[in-house]
């Protein structure tokens, strides 16, 4: 792919601009970075998947400003899915709904659904609305690796890739939306997430989780690929380690006893700060040259079991 200039701007509507002659941008929302193109040109859509090196099957989610353009994507809503988009929409939350005949199928990688997300992000409303458009958007990393969580890190694999990077602050939560399966009975939650599994059960008792559902791989495509993987190596560990080796760092909760062991260390004070901070600590450990990097395990509960998941699957990477 040649290179091209990547255009970084403050402006909202200069960045929809792109979306609405043809092209891609990258925009910030309150989960990470995403890198956005117009669902109904199918050009457009193809440029997300050469930029990432994003295999085909994975299907992207569309964000939308408006209950009008959920309307406009998806068909046959139910009644818990209405229920869910009351309480949740918008924020940090997608729904896999089925989808309208004029989604072009690359869009969904040719399935008959469609994930749907309004962003809360202030100024990620002002860009979609500014598109005039329903924005069809992955995280903005280059495939596998962490998603960005700040427009340094989408520019770290992204530049001279992508036309134009909508520069916004650090993403408050740090970790990408929770999806949920809204085509069957119950909803089934594919991708834990920054709205935790708790807080749905608020509103929808009898909401599973795919570990109690069947069929992982085939309800959601992007769990068969690899993931959020640093070039470091990512080691679980229920405590800090005391005597790492050499060109280590540290996350978690508990601080390590020796902190001059690591060469980088991040010791995070609740569970939202380390959601916060996972994606950043990754990418700054590759910058540094770190070759191990121990994550310690959070407990299984609220942020804590989509923090766990990234962390399991960052780790399977390297085999
Ligand atoms: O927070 C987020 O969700 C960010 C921001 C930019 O909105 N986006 C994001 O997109 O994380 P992406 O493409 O990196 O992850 C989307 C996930 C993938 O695992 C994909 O397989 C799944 O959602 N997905 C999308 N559409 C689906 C569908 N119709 N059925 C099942 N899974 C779907
Ligand atoms: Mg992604």
């Amino acid at each position: 792919m040649s290179t091209m200039n990547t255009i970084v701007t403050e402006s909202p509507e200069e960045a929809a601009e792109f979306i609405r002659s043809g092209r891609v941008a990258a925009f910030p929302t309150e989960t990470v970075y995403g890198l956005g193109a117009d669902v109904f040109h199918p050009e457009a859509v193809d440029q997300i998947f050469e930029a990432k090196g994003r295999p085909a099957d994975n299907p992207l989610i569309v964000h939308v400003s408006s209950n009008a353009q959920v309307e406009l994507v998806s068909a046959d809503i139910r009644p818990y899915a209405v229920t869910l988009m009351q309480h949740f929409f918008p924020g940090p939350l997608t729904l896999v709904l089925e989808k309208a005949a004029r989604i072009p199928p690359r869009v969904t990688a040719g399935l008959d659904t469609v994930g749907v997300r309004m962003p809360r992000h202030q100024v990620a409303l002002a860009f979609l609305r500014a598109c005039e458009t329903v924005v069809a958007a992955p995280s903005a990393n280059r495939s596998g690796r962490p998603s960005p969580t700040s427009w340094q890190a989408v520019l770290e694999d992204l530049d001279g890739r992508i036309p134009c990077l909508l520069k916004g602050g650090r993403s408050d939560m740090g970790l990408e939306s929770t999806v949920v399966d809204c085509t069957g009975h119950v909803p089934i939650v594919l991708r834990r997430g920054a709205v935790t599994c708790e807080e749905l059960r608020t509103v929808i008792h009898d909401l599973q989780t795919l570990d109690e559902a069947d069929n992982r791989s085939a309800r959601s495509p992007g769990l068969r690929h690899r993931h959020y993987a640093p070039r470091g190596k990512v080691m679980m560990v229920k405590n800090p380690p005391t005597d790492p080796p050499r060109h280590s760092g540290y996350i978690g909760l508990a601080a390590p006893r020796d902190e001059g062991a690591f060469v980088l260390h991040r010791v995070c004070r609740d569970l939202r700060a380390y959601a916060y901070e996972l994606f950043d600590f990754f990418r700054a450990c590759d910058a540094s040259g770190i070759q191990t990097i121990y994550c310690q395990l959070p407990p299984d509960t609220g942020l804590g079991a989509a923090i766990a998941d990234r962390l399991r699957r960052a780790s399977e990477s390297h085999g």
